[in-house]
């Protein structure tokens, strides 16, 4: 499998990156929602994501309840009657990929999981944003293991959350060309 999308039409070539915050077991999530609140994290999804087009499950999207702003959203759900206002819906992942990199300007497709979606396309991405959060959280949606094609290109000084004492730290992983 290539490692991006090269479209047919034209030579635009679109990198697909993940971003996403994972406990030390790689949980991301419980019950439809995160299991922690690290303001500082949401700023650097924020960072990353905005002005950007950003895909995420039909589940992600719930939990989050709206359209996230400055961004084009995609949302990928298998119920073909199902709209939500202020955004993009596909119905298959190959579909949004087709269709969401012709949004991008940038060059990059930030994938915003969530479990499924994540372990669906980690074959296809090309960047890793991963936030690390020293948890070990009872969850029930995953991120799936880091293949091995990945290297580690970057990794923040460790960080603490003031308010709820919770460690982490971002790290970026390429894929080996
Ligand atoms: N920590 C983080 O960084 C982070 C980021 C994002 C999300 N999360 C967490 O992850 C959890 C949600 O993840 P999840 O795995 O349960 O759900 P999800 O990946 O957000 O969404 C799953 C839904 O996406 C649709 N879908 C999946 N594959 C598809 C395909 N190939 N074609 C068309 N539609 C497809 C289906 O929607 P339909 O059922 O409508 O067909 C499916 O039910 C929540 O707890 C959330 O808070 C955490």
């Amino acid at each position: 499998m290539t490692s991006s999308i090269t479209k047919q039409t034209n030579t635009k070539t679109t990198q697909i990156v993940h971003v996403v915050a994972k406990d030390r077991h790689h949980c991301i999530g419980k019950d439809n929602g995160l299991a922690w609140h690290i303001p500082e994290d949401l700023k650097h999804f924020k960072e990353i994501t905005t002005g950007g087009v950003v895909v995420m499950g039909r589940k992600t999207f719930l939990s989050i309840g709206k359209p996230l702003p400055n961004r084009t959203n995609w949302v990928i759900t298998r119920d073909t009657t199902w709209t939500a206002d202020g955004v993009k819906v596909a119905h298959s992942l190959e579909q949004v990929l087709e269709l969401a990199s012709d949004d991008c300007t940038d060059g990059k497709l930030f994938i915003i999981g969530g479990g499924e979606i994540y372990r669906q396309s980690i074959d296809m991405a090309d960047i890793l944003e991963i936030t690390e959060v020293d948890l070990d959280i009872k969850g029930d949606a995953f991120y799936p293991p880091i293949p091995s094609d990945f290297t580690e290109v970057w990794r923040s000084e460790p960080k603490t959350d003031d308010k709820s004492g919770v460690g982490f730290g971002f790290v970026r992983y390429q894929k080996k060309r």
